[in-house]
């Protein structure tokens, strides 16, 4: 009777505890395993084998060429996985982007092995180390390129933001070219003033503030389109649109000009298209099942025929879902995302245009060249 108490004991107070015990073991080697990123998981296949039977465009992938690549997952967790194929520029070295003399022709898309740096349909994908950036520079200069920086500031991200925007994008935005910068705003008295280099100028236009800060990000679309036909289209060639919460921290250069230009969001450019944070709705304009990449609203550009074309487009269907009384998953930027996969950019841009740290550290990431600012939406959105 006594031995019988005993063994109860022993189960009801041990056996619980070491289940406790053998449940947070499982998961400290879990994250043992996955933040000191061994033991990975390999890729096992021999290195001459081939992934598809037959003349498969995939057959050239080189799985053998990247034993550390890592992802963050739409989910926020870290995953290494060595091995993993990844997606090359596939086109050959002797070909050029484009007709005749054009500026793309003297990148080198064969100088980095480690990252994709074309797309499908020919667009470069701008890496560091692709292109040279005093050849850019000079074809700019002698061609007389000048360039609108458009910026929205309003409530209380302007005195949060914007003149470390503007005073870091005087020392590594188009330096050398004329630029000016368009800064929307509710409140013109309190744009800072920013010493300007020459040929540089800034231009003040007022806005209204929307309520919501979901109207205020997606109307840009709207004035953006509105402040190039009425005046950018007559002073400059070349439009970029970003987004103020954010600084320069190396060159942003005129490598990165072009007809029409998407940057590749920091968080996905890994990642497969089923995690792309695509509007998923179909009731949405923005609606999409598949695309090519996920771009960040955050910077994108373009001649200002090609902007003007992108912002109006969002804009009709901004307004159409409004009508339907729907609003896609992350506002402007999923019509933009939309909008891009019908019209393919001509340039797009690595994530080091607009790299988030919060991402962590990536080899392939060898230049920071505008970093997100952090975020305090508790205070700014109100
Ligand atoms: N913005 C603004 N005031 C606001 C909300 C947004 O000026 O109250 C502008 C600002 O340029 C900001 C951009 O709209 O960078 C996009 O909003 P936000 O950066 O908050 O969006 P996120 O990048 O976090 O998605
Ligand atoms: C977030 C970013 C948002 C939006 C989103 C898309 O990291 O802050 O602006 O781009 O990713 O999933
Ligand atoms: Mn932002």
């Amino acid at each position: 009777m006594r031995l019988c108490l005993r063994t109860r004991l022993l189960y009801v107070l041990f056996v619980p505890l070491l289940i406790v015990i053998a449940y947070i073991g499982t998961y400290l080697s879990y994250y043992i395993c996955r933040f000191s990123g061994h033991p990975v998981e390999k890729c096992l296949l021999s290195s001459n084998m081939r992934l598809i039977p037959g003349n498969h465009i995939y057959n050239s992938l080189d799985l053998w060429s990247r034993t550390d690549v890592t992802r963050l997952s739409a989910s926020g967790f870290i995953f290494r996985f060595s091995g993993h194929p990844v997606e090359k520029c596939l086109l050959s070295s002797n070909t050029r982007l484009r007709p005749g003399n054009h500026i793309d022709n003297s990148l080198d898309l064969w100088s980095r092995t480690d990252v994709k740096t074309c797309t499908s349909w020919g667009a470069p994908i701008m890496w560091e180390g692709m292109f040279d950036p005093h050849v850019y520079d000079e074809y700019h200069k002698k061609t007389g390129t000048s360039v609108a920086l458009t910026v929205f500031a309003i409530g209380r991200y302007l005195e949060m933001y914007l003149k470390d925007f503007l005073t870091s994008a005087e020392q590594h935005f188009m330096v050398g070219l004329p630029v000016t910068y368009y800064v929307f705003t509710d409140a013109p008295e309190s744009v800072p003033a920013v010493g300007l280099g020459a040929g540089r100028a800034l231009e003040i236009v007022r806005v209204q503030r929307q309520e919501r800060w979901q109207d205020i990000s997606m109307m840009r679309m709207r004035t953006i389109a509105d402040a190039i036909q009425s005046r950018i289209r007559l002073r400059h060639r070349y439009v970029f649109c970003l987004d103020v919460d954010q600084v320069f921290a190396a060159r942003f250069g005129s490598e990165a000009l072009g007809e029409s230009v998407a940057l590749l969001h920091a968080f996905f450019y890994l990642s497969p298209v089923a995690e792309f944070t695509y509007d998923r709705n179909p009731n949405s304009t923005a609606c999409m099942e598949t695309g090519d990449f996920y771009y960040h609203a955050a910077v994108f550009g373009g001649t200002w025929q090609s902007v003007k074309n992108m912002t109006e487009s969002c804009y009709r269907g901004i307004m159409t879902d409004k009508e339907n009384q729907v609003e896609a998953l992350w506002h402007d930027e999923s019509h933009l995302n939309k909008y891009l996969y019908r019209h393919k950019p001509s340039k797009v841009l690595s994530p080091e245009y607009c790299w988030s740290t919060e991402v962590g550290y990536r080899r392939e990431v060898r230049v920071h060249r505008l970093l997100w600012a952090e975020k305090h939406y508790d205070m700014l959105r109100t």
